[in-house]
């Protein structure tokens, strides 16, 4: 089964986390536009989406997916994303394609946050995969040297810039053994928006697509 094969079950597999009337908060990713696909054949049925991102509203509307601002809902019931890692924990990193800011907010905003992954991504500790750092465009270089201090290696992603404005520095060599508190450590350095730590709103359903059948962790 190749890698797409399992980001299209895993995204089925999500699916019956969708209830009638609800508004379903959309993640960003390539796992994600293989639940945009399917959420479309039961657009009828929803309220609509909140979107994490531009690139997410723009397929959100080429599906005739009705899009809603967060600021128009009280509380998303439930918000779908992958993750670029995971683990059993449910801890995340996320934000390999950017986005990680819009995902903290809509994730935070939401009662239940389902993530899809495929097996490759499921890890015992986080931090082979670079963690994204969004940073003010002029903190960039009191930003990195922060991180330094923390043990990282930041790399500025280059001719990137985030829905939001600013730049992201893609942390390197870390070995993420507490993942809560390096994602308040990191949140505290002036400069930085955010970081793509999800430990502190961990994800409450963790579904992994391997060969045979999507496991599922809550
Ligand atoms: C977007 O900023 C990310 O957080 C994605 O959710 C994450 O990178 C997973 O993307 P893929 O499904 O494309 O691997």
């Amino acid at each position: 089964m190749t890698q797409n094969d399992k980001k299209q079950r895993v995204a089925e597999a999500a699916l019956p986390y969708i209830d009638d009337d609800m508004v379903v908060g959309v993640g960003t990713g390539s796992t994600v536009n293989f639940f945009i696909e399917l959420l479309a054949t039961i657009k009828h049925r929803i309220d609509g989406a909140v979107a994490s991102s531009a690139i997410t509203e723009e397929l959100l509307k080429q599906h005739h997916i009705p899009v809603i601002s967060l600021n128009s809902v009280n509380e998303l019931s439930v918000y779908i994303d992958g993750a670029d890692e995971a683990t059993k924990h449910l801890q995340l990193i996320k934000g390999g394609g950017g986005a990680l800011t819009r995902e903290k907010i809509v994730a935070a905003a939401s009662k239940k946050f389902v993530c899809i992954i495929d097996d490759s991504k499921f890890v015992d500790v986080l931090g082979r995969f670079p963690l994204p750092v969004e940073v003010i465009p002029m903190a960039q270089s009191y930003v990195a040297r922060e991180i330094v201090k923390l043990g990282g290696q930041p790399v500025l992603r280059a001719g990137f810039t985030t829905d939001n404005g600013n730049i992201i520095l893609d942390v390197q060599g870390l070995q993420i053994l507490q993942p809560s508190e390096l994602e308040a450590a990191l949140n505290n350095i002036t400069g930085v928006v955010s970081n793509g730590l999800f430990a502190r709103r961990p994800a409450d359903v963790l579904l992994i697509a391997g060969d045979q059948t999507i496991q599922t962790i809550t």
